[in-house]
């Protein structure tokens, strides 16, 4: 018994190194169960605790390798989201000073010029266009300002979003009795590689913004619905 039992001992030994599961290099013992029952036929004991070791030594090389699939899979998953992140929030003003932006007799687009954040770089200052990086579902919001300059003056702040000079959704407060106003859209949208996102001010309406960045235009980013090229 304490031979078969040391037989045992010393083939486990042998087939299971401690943390490695390469057992090319242990030829100097049989790793075979049935070669060991050739050998001693008392240690077939041995030979159910091989096969059982065996049997393990397989379950958990399966479960590494799909776990070492599924890591793979998250590192290229995170990779992708970080790759494709788009945050863009813009101000009108990017000094102390203030402006009227408008009125124009054509539509304009309004070039915001004070860059909170442009991550992506799909916001372009000099067009006031942004070019949407990736395909994915968007929020943008649009806050307006405007100042009539004196009390009973005509007040007029208007402005459009618009996606490849589609209008999307605008804003409108046109009257002799305020003297400020301000206006908000907020929505969300699947928008395609490629898309023009911008804010369009219609003719006849005019902005007031200063340092206080009361006319911000924003698109984030909430998720993306196609992989990067
Ligand atoms: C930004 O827009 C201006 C005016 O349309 C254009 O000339 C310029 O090339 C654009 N910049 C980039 C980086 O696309």
């Amino acid at each position: 018994m304490r031979a078969i039992l040391l037989l045992c001992l010393l083939q486990a030994s042998f087939a299971v190194p401690s943390f490695n599961w390469d057992t090319s290099n242990s030829k100097a013992g049989p790793e075979n169960p049935n070669e060991v029952c050739s050998i001693d036929k008392g240690s077939c004991n041995c030979c159910v605790m091989l096969k059982e070791v065996n049997r393990l030594k397989t379950h958990f090389d399966e479960k590494l390798s799909e776990l070492e699939q599924e890591y793979v899979q998250t590192v290229q998953s995170l990779k992708f989201i970080e790759a494709g992140r788009v945050a863009v929030s813009v101000a009108l003003l990017d000094n102390d000073h203030y402006i009227w932006f408008g009125k124009f007799s054509i539509d304009t687009i309004v070039p915001y010029k004070h860059v909170f954040i442009n991550l992506g770089d799909g916001y372009n200052t000099t067009s006031g266009i942004f070019t949407v990086p990736r395909s994915g579902v968007y929020s943008l919001a649009l806050t307006i300002f405007s100042d009539a300059g004196a009390p009973g003056n005509t007040l007029a702040a208007c402005a459009i979003l618009q996606v490849n000079g589609y209008v999307v959704a605008g804003s409108k407060e046109i009257n002799t009795r305020d003297q400020e106003d301000s206006a908000s859209v907020v929505l969300a949208l699947h928008l395609e590689a490629g898309d023009e996102v911008a804010v369009k001010l219609p003719r006849g309406c005019s902005l007031y913004d200063d340092s206080n960045h009361y006319n911000t235009f924003s698109v984030f980013m909430l998720y993306p619905t196609e992989p990067l090229a």
